[in-house]
């Protein structure tokens, strides 16, 4: 059976010393009261994920980076591989991100590219997809998505795909307050996993997680994570306070 994931996406903030207090007083709260309903991810920049690993010590927390090189090694200037990542700790890599797609062009090709490099090393992948909001408001939403997904992952084997989660995050909703509706959610997510169900079957449909991403906060995490096809969220501005975050992960 699948997994509920929260993973908090800490993006481009945080020093690393308000990194390492953030992830403590996160794991301290874990330690004292274990997340049982969801194995709980933070995805923070390059530079913490050796000291964040070690200071992850509560059962059900993991360690994630944001992005991963899509060569192997060699010179590539500015570029951390994932081996590299691999080898502090992390056990995922998010990739796909919208700001990623848009801010520094990675098509599905590169993408698809980077998913089997990080494959190779070790590490679970959190893929994401979603459409921007004149693809909404066209209704190109579900053929937006299908692309991304049939370009970026579908390439994989069923086995791979034991190692894929995949975040639908609404461009639209990202960092802007909206939030697609627990409907919407459901809607795209069923969707999704009614894909995978075509590409690879049943088995793997029921068993990929599915998460939600955009302006996800504690006051609507319970309502969106109660639909049958939300395995629970990847979380930006809200990942950034150990309250907010904390919250999410309880509203399970
Ligand atoms: P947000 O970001 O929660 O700040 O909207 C989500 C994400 O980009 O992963």
């Amino acid at each position: 059976m699948r997994k509920n994931i929260v993973a908090g996406n800490w993006k481009m903030n945080k020093n690393f010393q308000e990194g390492l207090d953030l992830a403590k007083s996160i794991n301290n709260y874990f330690i004292s009261k274990p997340a049982e309903k969801s194995e709980v991810i933070l995805c923070t920049p390059f530079i913490h994920l050796q000291s964040v690993a070690s200071t992850l010590t509560a059962k059900g927390l993991s360690l994630g980076a944001q992005n991963c090189a899509s060569e192997a090694a060699g010179a590539y200037t500015g570029e951390v591989s994932a081996a590299m990542v691999k080898s502090t700790g992390a056990e995922y890599v998010i990739l796909g991100h919208s700001e990623r797609r848009s801010y520094y062009h990675e098509d599905d090709a590169l993408l698809n590219k980077k998913v089997n490099i990080a494959l190779a090393n070790g590490l679970k992948v959190i893929f994401c997809c979603g459409e921007v909001k004149e693809e909404r408001v066209a209704e190109k939403h579900f053929e937006v998505v299908k692309k991304q997904l049939t370009d970026g992952l579908f390439t994989l084997s069923s086995d791979e795909m034991k190692n894929i989660v995949i975040a639908y995050e609404p461009v639209w909703a990202i960092g802007t307050g909206l939030t697609a509706s627990p409907e919407q959610a459901e809607e795209m997510h069923s969707f999704i996993r009614g894909l995978v169900n075509e590409k690879y079957g049943k088995s793997v449909a029921d068993d990929t997680t599915i998460l939600y991403g955009g302006s996800c906060k504690p006051s609507n995490a319970a309502e969106i994570f109660s639909k049958p096809d939300v395995d629970g969220g990847l979380i930006g501005g809200a990942a950034l306070k150990a309250e907010d975050f904390i919250a999410i992960v309880e509203a399970f």
